[in-house]
């Protein structure tokens, strides 16, 4: 089987996908496949490489937008080229956290309570009504880009600058005060609970990728209830946003054990520090059976 990885990418996670990319390359050519890759810098360079190369499937390891967002997702399907993971609407809707929340609302799923802003104008309206902490995040982002944790009123609008040149559309969040927690899905597979605890504020770029000091818990040090209840939760969350094949779910735990869905991942990091490598290891699975099931599930 030929698989075409294509890494890298234009978005203000292109570093994170580049070392992502390269766990896959490995994976893939641990478990066997025949294995061609390319690392996308410009749009133009795609569908003439497919072309060319012909491969089996694709395997997008594209982090935020231009990739992870459906465009990419829809750009294969328009070509005929069978690719891992979810397909355009819920490539495109769990980028987007916002709709991603009003999307879990609906379904009445656990999300924490939220306000979009969309102007400066609204911004300042807001500041005044907040109970801080809160976060405030570019609603289209991944890797904690652009996001604060917001103490006090005075850190208001200068995270929602800072949020606003990532996104035209910021959302303000209630504060939860963590763990936080992440559960790895391939197929029908749910990957055991991960629970992060970072030495910053909150698990940002820095946690994610940098700091050695981050503590990763797998078992998560739930009780086997909790663990089963965080695990269904993140199933219906991917349900609910329409994903498929591969993913990851990130959700928050208040001090009451109440569980928030943070977002759901269609392209989650494969870094050195990433988290579904991690919990595959945990489930016995090596990176090249974890590549082969990533597969298996086109
Ligand atoms: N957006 C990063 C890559 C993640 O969720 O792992
Ligand atoms: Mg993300």
């Amino acid at each position: 089987t030929k698989v075409a990885v294509i890494y890298g990418g234009m978005s203000s996670e292109r570093e994170v996908a580049l070392m992502s990319g390269e766990t896959v390359i490995q994976g893939l050519k641990e478990a066997g496949y025949n294995v061609v890759s390319l690392d996308l810098v410009i749009t133009e360079s795609l569908v003439p490489w497919l072309q060319a190369e012909k491969p089996d499937l694709v395997f997008p390891v594209l982090h935020g937008g231009m990739g992870e967002d459906g465009t990419l997702q829809a750009v294969l399907q328009w070509h005929g080229f069978p690719f891992t993971g979810s397909g355009v609407i819920g490539s495109a809707v769990a980028l987007d956290k916002y709709r991603s929340k009003q999307i879990f609302r609906a379904a009445g799923l656990p999300t924490a309570d939220f306000n979009i802003v969309k102007s400066a104008e609204q911004a300042r309206q807001l500041e005044g009504q907040l109970h801080y902490p809160v976060f405030v995040k570019p609603a289209n982002e991944g890797s904690s880009i652009g996001i604060s944790r917001v103490n006090s009123k005075s850190e208001f609008l200068p995270a929602i600058e800072l949020a606003m040149e990532y996104d035209k559309e910021v959302l303000v969040e209630t504060f939860i005060d963590g763990p936080e927690y992440t559960v790895g899905i391939v197929g029908d597979e749910l990957m055991p609970v991960v629970s992060m605890k970072s030495q910053t504020e909150f698990y940002d770029y820095e946690a994610k990728y940098i700091s050695d000091d981050t503590e990763y818990n797998i078992p998560s040090g739930l009780s086997d209830e909790k663990e089963a209840y965080v695990q269904s939760i993140a199933k219906q969350a991917f349900e609910a946003l329409n994903c498929s094949g591969w993913g990851r779910v990130d959700l928050m735990m208040n001090s009451k054990g109440e569980v928030f869905i943070l977002e759901v991942n269609t392209i989650p990091g494969m870094t050195s520090h990433s988290l579904v490598p991690m919990s595959a290891r945990a489930k016995g699975w090596s990176l090249a059976q974890l590549m082969k099931r990533i597969v298996d599930t086109v």
